[in-house]
């Protein structure tokens, strides 16, 4: 396997036919990283936000078509307050920071969630960030903010009954393809590979009905360190898997 670390173009060992068309990452570590270096964990998520952004160039470089990053679980708010209020500034600055270039690069930046419920700053920038970025023909970037799988669901939920009570459809018209476009994800498509770093087995509420049939890869890897070679790791070993789909 090549083992460049900042390689530009699709290391020789990738079949660019099959790489996945869309990836979802988890990114776990943070805090972790920074406590091994004696600093406070925002450094880590402050960290953090570069590795994302070296992922979504990575992403645009070697051809790929979407990334989603699930940057704040709807469990997350259990934090204590200092980080929270920390995660919310620094979501809403490096959207002000980063839009321009976003824009540049053609990305279309799409948030999911309970976006409600989030500072009125941060749902103002997210929109404005989100309406400048609609056109962008270029990688797909979706952020998971306030979002919780489960959360999704009911939320679909309530909103098809709705649509029943007011006479609008009819329970039997009721199909997968109908409850995906209930989802906070409608019009994006199911992560082909799922990536978790940090070690951690779990799916911690991520895209529950989503990741049905996504591969999945887990790295020990903490998030702040993961860059292009352990993403080129993460995507050789999704082209050495068969997809069955449940079919044999
Ligand atoms: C998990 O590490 C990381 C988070 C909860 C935040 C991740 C957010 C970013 C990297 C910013 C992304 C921002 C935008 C707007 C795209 P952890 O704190 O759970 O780490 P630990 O498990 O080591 O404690």
């Amino acid at each position: 396997m090549n083992q460049g670390i900042w390689l530009q173009d699709l290391p020789v060992d990738l079949e660019p036919e099959r790489l996945p068309h869309h990836v979802a990452v988890i990114m776990d570590g943070n805090g972790r990283w920074a406590q091994h270096r004696n600093l406070p964990r925002i450094m880590g998520h402050r960290k953090g936000v570069e590795t994302l952004k070296e992922l979504l160039r990575c992403c645009r470089d070697w051809g790929l078509k979407a990334l989603t990053a699930y940057a704040f679980s709807s469990e997350n708010w259990g934090r204590p307050l200092e980080e929270v209020n920390f995660l919310m500034t620094l979501f809403e600055k490096i959207l002000r920071q980063e839009l321009q270039e976003m824009i540049a690069e053609d990305i279309q930046i799409r948030f999911v969630g309970n976006l409600s419920s989030l500072p009125l700053s941060l749902q103002a920038e997210i929109k404005h960030s989100m309406e400048m970025t609609r056109q962008s023909q270029g990688i797909k970037f979706t952020v998971a903010t306030n979002y919780g799988g489960r959360q999704e669901i009911v939320h679909a939920c309530k909103a098809i009954a709705t649509q029943i009570q007011k006479g609008l459809l009819k329970p039997e018209e009721i199909s997968e393809g109908l409850f995906e476009k209930y989802l906070y994800t409608v019009g994006i498509s199911h992560p082909d590979l799922l990536i978790r770093t940090s070690g951690e087995m779990r799916i911690s509420n991520f895209l529950l009905w989503q990741i049905a049939y996504s591969e999945i890869y887990v790295t020990e890897t903490l998030w702040p360190d993961f860059n292009r070679h352990e993403f080129h790791q993460a995507l050789y070993a999704y082209q050495k898997r068969e997809r069955r789909f449940g079919k044999i």
